[in-house]
């Protein structure tokens, strides 16, 4: 098969050498914004290329989305509308209802299908299946180090330095709609959470500072007819990008190989 993937930054630099060892796959198509920081990479693969175009998605049997928002509200229609599956890293594109229900209205005229994989977090397999019940609440707590709450307007507009706390302190709680809204840098996570639960409107996000801690750490807890569930990841960042948590980028070599291979466990 042939993967396009679209965004070779950190997750697609994984995703493309982990395809590498996939003997199903034949080659990886690459398109980058900025294809000249991704040549010498690429050279150094056997199955890669570099395209200058998106028109190549149609010689592809999976699209990888790992670039952007704006790249993904761009691409995933487009890809969708040939036809194809893809997987959707930015998932945070899909807090706008009506970009959501275009893709679904494409994936379902077209047969492609839509793949989010569970990214930084764990507990998203439980979370999925729980919400085929009754499912009463989800609440997500993110705890994270200044260094990756730095700079957002929101805070700035509080009057909160995220430098300035001697400890653990909460800065924000409210719907996850709000959180991603506030906090642009930090919303694949509500994100996933709010598609597999109750919605970006009734799934609860607690967002909170560490002055003494680089990971991020998610706790995700919900309630409903099967039981109750708590599920804590601590992350390390990815080595060179700490904007990324490892884990993420791990998530979509797991989805990849998942598509790859056919093999649906524990969906
Ligand atoms: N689902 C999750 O849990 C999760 C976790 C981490 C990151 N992400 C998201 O995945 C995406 C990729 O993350 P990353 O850490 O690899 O980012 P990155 O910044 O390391 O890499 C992004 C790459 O995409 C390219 N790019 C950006 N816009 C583009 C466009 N319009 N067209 C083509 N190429 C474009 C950039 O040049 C860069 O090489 C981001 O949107 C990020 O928010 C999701």
């Amino acid at each position: 098969m042939k993967a396009f993937l679209l965004g070779c930054g950190t997750i697609g630099k994984t995703l493309a050498k982990a395809a590498e060892d996939m003997d199903r796959v034949e080659e990886t198509i690459i398109f980058d914004k900025y294809p000249e920081r991704v040549m010498d990479f690429v050279s150094s693969l056997t199955k890669a290329c570099v395209t200058d175009s998106l028109d190549h998605m149609a010689e592809a049997d999976l699209v990888v989305e790992a670039a952007s928002q704006e790249a993904a509200r761009s691409a995933v229609p487009a890809a969708l509308a040939l036809g194809k599956d893809v997987m959707v890293m930015s998932v945070g594109a899909f807090v706008d209802d009506t970009f959501r229900e275009r893709c679904r209205d494409l994936s379902l005229e077209h047969g492609g299908r839509i793949m989010v994989p569970s990214g930084a977090i764990s507990g998203a397999d439980g979370l999925h299946s729980a919400a085929a019940g009754g499912l009463r609440k989800v609440e997500l707590t993110t705890i994270k180090g200044p260094r990756s709450l730095r700079n957002i307007d929101y805070l700035d507009e509080m009057g909160l330095d995220v430098d300035s706390f001697d400890d653990i302190t909460v800065l924000f709680r409210g719907s996850a709609r709000e959180a991603v809204r506030n906090f642009p840098r930090n919303v694949n996570v509500s994100a996933t959470i709010s598609l597999l639960g109750l919605g970006f409107d009734d799934t609860t996000v607690t967002i909170v500072v560490d002055p003494h801690t680089e990971e991020n750490r998610h706790i995700l807890e919900a309630e409903g007819d099967f039981g109750s569930l708590l599920a804590e990841t601590r992350n390390v960042p990815f080595p060179d990008n700490p904007a990324t948590s490892y884990l993420a980028a791990l998530s979509a070599v797991a989805a990849l190989r998942r598509a790859v291979y056919n093999e649906w466990v524990g969906i």
